[in-house]
C-alpha cells in the first residue's frame, strides 16, 4: 500500500519509515525507467522548487535543477549572497515568506539546526541537500544504487572508511533502518556522533543487523559487500586539511585494503573524491567501482522525493 508523503519534509533519514524509504526507491526506479525510455513524466507541472546553497555543489545543484525541469516544474537557485537570510532576515520570517511563493525548498547549508527550523516554520516541504550533520539525499541514493546492483539490502555488509562526518551519520540511519550491517572505521577523535550511533544500534537490533565502530580499517572491510569512503576534510574544514591528511593516512582505500572485501564488493563514494587521499585511481576506476552510477542516481532518487512530497 502506498504511503502518502505529500507535504512531508526530508530533513533526516531518521524521520522516514521503512515503507517511505522503499516507496522512494520504487518511485525512483519507475522515474528512471521513464526517463531512460524518453516517456514524459511531468508530475510537477507548474511547480517551483527554491534551491538555497550556502556551500558549493556539482551533483546536488545540477541533479535537483535538471530533475525539477524533467518533472515539468522550475528550479530557482539562490547562492550564498542572494537572500536576506542570515543577513537582515531570520529563518522564521524567511520560511513564512518563501512558503507563499514556492512549492518546495531544497537547502544546503552549514548548521543542521537551520534546516530543522526552516522545515518547522515553512508550510511547504523542505529537502535537506546536506548540512554539517547529515546528507540524506546522498545516502538514499546510495541505498537505491546498492538495491539496483545487489537486488537486496538486508543482510549485506557496508564498510565506511574515514571521517565520522555527515555521510557517516546518514549511513548510520539509512543502513540500520534497512537492516544492513554497517562498520565504520575512523581514527580516534573523528568517530561519528554518539547519539546517532546509539539510535542506529537500536534500529539495527530491531532489524537483526549490526552496527560497529572501530579504528581498524582492515577489520571493517573484511567480507564487506560495499566499501565506501568520503573526503577527509569536508566543506568548511579546509583549514584542517593538512592535519587531517596526516591522521587519516592509514584510512586510504587502496588495492591492499580492498583485498579484504568480498570479490564482488561495490566501491562507492558520494564524490567529489580527492584522488590520492581517501581513495586511489586503481580502486575508484576499477570494475568494482559504481561511483558514476551512484552520481547519476541522485537525479532519479531526488526526482522521486520531489514527486512524492511536492
Ligand atoms: N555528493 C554531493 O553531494 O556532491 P556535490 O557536493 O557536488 O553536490
Ligand atoms: N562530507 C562531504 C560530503 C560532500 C558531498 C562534505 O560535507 O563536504
Amino acid at each position: 500500500m502506498a504511503v502518502n508523503m505529500k507535504g512531508k519534509s526530508l530533513v533526516s533519514i531518521n524521520d522516514l519509515s521503512l515503507e517511505e524509504m522503499y516507496q522512494i526507491f520504487e518511485t525512483a526506479k519507475d522515474l528512471k525507467r521513464r526517463h531512460l525510455m524518453g516517456e514524459p513524466h511531468r508530475i510537477l507541472e507548474g511547480k517551483t522548487l527554491g534551491m538555497i546553497f550556502s556551500k558549493p555543489s556539482t551533483r546536488t545543484r545540477i541533479s535537483f535543477e535538471a530533475g525539477i525541469y524533467q518533472l515539468g516544474g522550475i528550479g530557482m537557485y539562490f547562492g550564498p549572497n542572494d537572500l536576506q537570510l542570515g543577513k537582515s532576515e531570520n529563518i522564521h520570517d524567511t520560511a513564512k515568506v518563501i512558503s507563499r511563493y514556492l512549492d518546495g525548498i531544497m537547502i544546503r547549508t552549514f548548521s543542521h539546526q537551520d534546516v530543522v527550523d526552516l522545515a518547522h516554520y515553512a508550510t511547504i516541504p523542505v529537502i535537506n541537500g546536506l548540512t554539517d550533520l547529515l546528507h540524506p539525499c546522498q545516502v538514499l541514493t546510495d541505498l537505491f544504487t546498492v538495491l539496483e546492483k545487489k537486488r537486496k539490502l538486508q543482510g549485506l555488509k557496508w564498510a565506511y572508511i574515514g571521517d565520522g562526518n555527515n555521510m557517516a551519520h546518514s549511513m548510520l540511519y539509512g543502513c540500520s533502518k534497512v537492516g544492513m550491517d554497517l562498520t565504520i572505521a575512523s581514527p580516534s577523535g573523528y568517530t561519528p556522533n554518539e547519539d546517532i550511533v546509539k539510535t542506529a544500534k537500536e534500529y539495527a537490533k530491531y532489524m537483526g543487523s549490526k552496527i560497529e565502530i572501530t579504528d581498524d580499517p582492515i577489520a571493517a572491510v573484511k567480507n564487506a559487500d560495499i566499501v565506501y569512503t568520503d573526503v577527509w576534510a569536508s566543506m568548511g574544514q579546509e583549514a584542517e586539511a593538512a592535519e587531517r591528511k596526516a591522521k587519516f593516512a592509514r584510512y586510504q582505500v587502496n588495492p591492499e585494503l580492498v583485498k579484504n572485501a568480498k570479490d564482488d564488493y561495490l566501491f562507492m563514494h558520494c564524490l567529489p573524491a580527492h584522488r590520492g587521499d581517501e581513495v586511489v585511481n586503481e580502486v575508484a576506476d576499477s570494475e568494482n567501482s559504481v561511483i558514476f552510477d551512484e552520481a547519476e542516481n541522485r537525479l532519479h532518487v531526488q526526482k522521486a522525493v520531489m514527486a512524492l512530497v511536492m
